[in-house]
């Protein structure tokens, strides 16, 4: 539920435009002439439109930033002409926004700039007879996938339904599907984009193949997509859910994660999340998201090995996809936190099954300190290890490429998810560093803990998950093609309108 006091907000945001400012005039000149082109389609501070499309942002860290104006476009067309004005305030920022659960500032938000909030511009339909899914950016998974579900197909897409469409499609996505067909992004074969300029073009993956490789991965530098089409398949029931458990269980727990990385080569429809949490005075557990896409898990091999380890809480079953992504995400919509991401990809050592217990321990030992803090109880940490088979690059290159460069020819590796939740603005700093710290030890281990197994450690080819990222990390630099993908940046968008006054990581 939002919090109605849109007079008390304004207040406050009155006051805290005196103090910095405040928006432009040319700011404010620029939403008045879009409200002029697009009536009713502009909201302004004092407006309750405003307060509520000014805080529909997951971290709550995002609600403390304040946009000269929201505009709340209803198709292509009314993007195209904001855009276009847009195109006469060089100094004026502004930045697209679906579902926002970015959590790094400056990426779906814009202080003092124009927020263009995609959420009326939603909606999924399913073509049979090309078998795609047209889907709109605005709104959540759970929609998406609800609505195909009818049609008895679905997309590569989010895990837990809470979780906004455009920006994961635009940043890669990492899906319980992805051993079956790669990366969410890899699925995408077109799109409808407004450019830098305000006009509105159609890119088709067979018609402009290098380009569709740049739009699988590179957010939002190449304009506003206004519609995605997605290729289907079909999806029955499934199992899976969460199970929660206990410190005791780390041992068990890392040991299967480890047979279970390159066994997914060989049962694809098996997916799983590790999300090791460190809470109250360095104390650790463990949540686990399952995925079978089937009636029944198997009964033997890694898979079945987590599903022996003793569970706290278990809420796996038998259900519709639909279902299984609600339930995944019904913790996370409750959080209501100041939130940081971090990422860092892991080379998968076939010979080594005790980093991941390293890296759980360094977290604790970085964190406990802070965590033992009796004010800070509702502080947490967590660190994902999410598998990402050698498998997932082969679908990605029998679909063509995508930015990140994934390649028939790749290892296992693990990307890991570094979050961190706090209440406190003053511990923003502190919390973001924890994860930071994390990351610049990892790195120092990679070569020691790769040793023979790869060769020297610099090819090892490790690029950065764009969504799970923090947004200081280099993510585009770390791409295989990052200087091609830098100029055919530079030709859609040759004033540099979304490089420089747009969010998002850039080339
Ligand atoms: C609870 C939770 C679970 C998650 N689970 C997963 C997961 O399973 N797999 C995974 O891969 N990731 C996951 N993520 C990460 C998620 O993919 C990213 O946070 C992603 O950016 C969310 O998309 P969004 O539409 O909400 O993005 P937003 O926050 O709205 O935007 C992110 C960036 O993309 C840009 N952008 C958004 N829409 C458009 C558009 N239509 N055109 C141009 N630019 C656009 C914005 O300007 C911004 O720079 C999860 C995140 C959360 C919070
Ligand atoms: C990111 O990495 C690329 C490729 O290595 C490099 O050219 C670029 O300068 C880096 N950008 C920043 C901001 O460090
Ligand atoms: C606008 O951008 C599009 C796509 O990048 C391009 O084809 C077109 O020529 C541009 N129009 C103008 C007027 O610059």
């Amino acid at each position: 539920m939002h919090i109605s006091n849109p007079i008390v907000f304004s207040i406050v945001g009155l006051m805290g435009q005196v103090a910095m400012g405040g928006a432009s005039a040319t700011a404010t000149k620029a939403c008045q002439e879009i409200s002029k082109a697009l009536p009713s389609r502009v909201s302004f501070p004092l407006s309750i439109t405003y307060y509520n499309e000014a805080r529909e942002y997951w971290s709550t860290v995002l609600r403390d930033l304040k946009p000269a104006c929201v505009i709340l476009p209803e198709s292509a067309l009314d993007v195209s002409a904001a855009v276009t004005i847009l195109n006469k305030y060089p100094d004026v920022k502004f930045t697209a926004r679906s579902g926002g659960h970015d959590p790094n500032i400056g990426h779906a938000t814009v202080q003092d700039g124009v927020l263009i909030s995609l959420g009326k511009i939603s909606g999924t339909t399913y073509d049979r007879n090309r078998n795609v899914a047209l889907v709109k950016p605005g709104g959540e998974w759970n929609e998406v996938i609800a609505a195909l579900n009818k049609e008895g197909v679905t997309i590569v897409g989010g895990r837990l339904g809470i979780v906004g469409i455009g920006g994961f499609l635009l940043q890669g996505g990492i899906s319980f599907l992805s051993s079956q067909y790669g990366l969410a992004a890899d699925n995408v074969v077109g799109w409808e984009i407004v450019t830098a300029n305000g006009t509105i073009i159609n890119v088709n993956a067979a018609d402009q193949p290098e380009l569709a490789v740049a739009l699988r991965g590179s957010g939002s530098q190449f304009g506003i997509v206004t519609q995605f089409t997605v290729r289907a398949y079909p999806i029955g029931k499934v199992w899976g859910g969460m199970r929660i458990y206990d410190e005791s269980k780390a041992d068990a727990i890392f040991k299967a994660l480890h047979e279970f990385v390159p066994y997914n080569l060989q049962d694809k429809k098996a997916a799983i999340i590790t999300t090791n949490i460190f809470a109250i005075g360095g104390t650790r557990a463990f949540i686990m998201f399952y995925f079978y896409d089937g009636e029944t898990p198997p009964t033997t091999g890694p898979f079945a090995d987590f599903l022996k380890i003793g569970s706290i809480i278990d809420i796996t079953k038998t259900q519709t996809y639909p279902e299984l992504l609600k339930s995944n995400g019904f913790g996370a919509s409750l959080l209501n936190s100041r939130i940081s991401f971090r990422t860092l990809t892991l080379p998968y050592i076939a010979n080594n099954g005790a980093i991941y217990a390293e890296i759980s321990d360094k977290m604790r030992d970085i964190t406990k300190g802070f965590l033992s803090n009796p004010f800070k109880l509702t502080s947490q940490c967590s660190v994902d290890f999410q598998p990402l088979s050698s498998i997932v690059g082969q679908h990605t290159e029998a679909r063509g490429g995508n930015a990140m460069g994934l390649t028939g020819s790749d290892p296992d590796r693990l990307i890991l998810e570094i979050q961190c939740s706090w209440s406190d603005k003053n511990d923003d700093d502190i919390m973001r560093q924890f994860s930071i710290d994390l990351t610049n030890w990892i790195e120092s281990r990679i070569p020691v803990w790769v040793g023979g197994e790869y060769g020297p450690a610099a090819n090892v080819y490790l690029p950065l998950f764009m969504n799970d990222a923090m947004a200081d990390q280099n993510v585009t630099g770390s791409y295989r093609d990052y200087a091609k993908f830098k100029a055919l940046q530079l030709q859609a968008d040759p004033q540099g309108i979304l490089r420089t006054r747009t969010g998002g990581f850039k080339y």
